[in-house]
């Protein structure tokens, strides 16, 4: 049996700035939505796994963010923590509708 997908409206896509992070709660999960340099979305979950930093808050570079809380470097289209570090972070997919930013949980 094929699970239930769940695709969620979170905004404009002009209203996300670029290069910065959005905050957005659906139910259980809190997501952190990203625009990136060359005009993809990205969405990952919105806490570190290292102490609960809001990666949101963070400061995007290429495709990772850097937690505002320790620096830790986590890839935004795999989740993964990136070395030294250890971890992972849950990774949505997003589509883009009519100007409007998707994301499919
Ligand atoms: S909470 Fe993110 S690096 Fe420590």
């Amino acid at each position: 049996m094929e699970a239930i997908r769940y695709r969620i409206k979170v905004g404009a896509l002009n209203e996300i700035p670029e290069k910065l992070g959005k905050t957005v709660k659906i139910g259980a999960h809190e997501i952190a939505i990203f625009r990136l340099a060359n005009g993809e979305i990205r969405a990952i979950e919105n806490r570190c796994p290292h102490k609960g930093g809001v990666l949101a808050e963070g400061m995007v570079s290429g495709e990772h963010v850097f937690c505002p809380m320790h620096d830790w470097k986590i890839n935004l289209k795999d989740g993964k923590v990136q070395a030294p570090d250890i971890g992972c972070v849950k990774t949505y997919k997003t589509e883009l509708q009519d100007g409007e930013v998707i994301v499919i949980l």
